[in-house]
């Protein structure tokens, strides 16, 4: 689950589209529903934690691994400085699910960026689609 402080809170969940919902040119186990989708060339701040048990929010293109862990708030922050996909996995083993928790961010340039939070803002991502 996603939510974007600084803007109105919008918010939304992210899940992993099953093998038999996916595209054919999507990728198995790593494509998601909803994509996270950031600014380029914008220093970002992430704040992570977990209502259950530890994750690990992970996405090795961007150097970036932090722990969601249950009653902490974790920090960390990246620079991405081109548009793109960067997928990555849950990598703290956390149960049944720990292999279909992936994440994708979906980088794309500010002004998009505000276009597409602005069409979210006051709205569930129900309403949106
Ligand atoms: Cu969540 Cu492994």
């Amino acid at each position: 689950s996603y939510e974007y402080s600084d803007f109105n809170n919008v918010e939304f969940d992210s899940y992993m589209i099953p093998t038999n919902e996916i595209s054919i040119d999507g990728f198995r186990l790593l494509d998601v529903d909803n994509r996270i989708v950031l600014p380029m060339n914008s220093q970002i701040r992430i704040l992570v934690t977990a209502a259950d048990v530890i994750h690990s929010w992970t996405i090795p293109a961007l150097g970036v691994k932090v722990d969601g862990t249950p009653g902490r708030l974790n920090q960390t922050n990246f620079f991405i400085n081109r548009p793109g996909l960067f997928y990555g996995q849950c990598s703290e083993i956390c149960g049944a699910n720990h292999s279909f928790m992936p994440i994708v961010i979906e980088s794309v340039p500010v002004n998009y960026f505000i276009k597409w939070i602005s069409n979210n803002v006051n709205s569930s991502l129900d309403d949106w689609k």
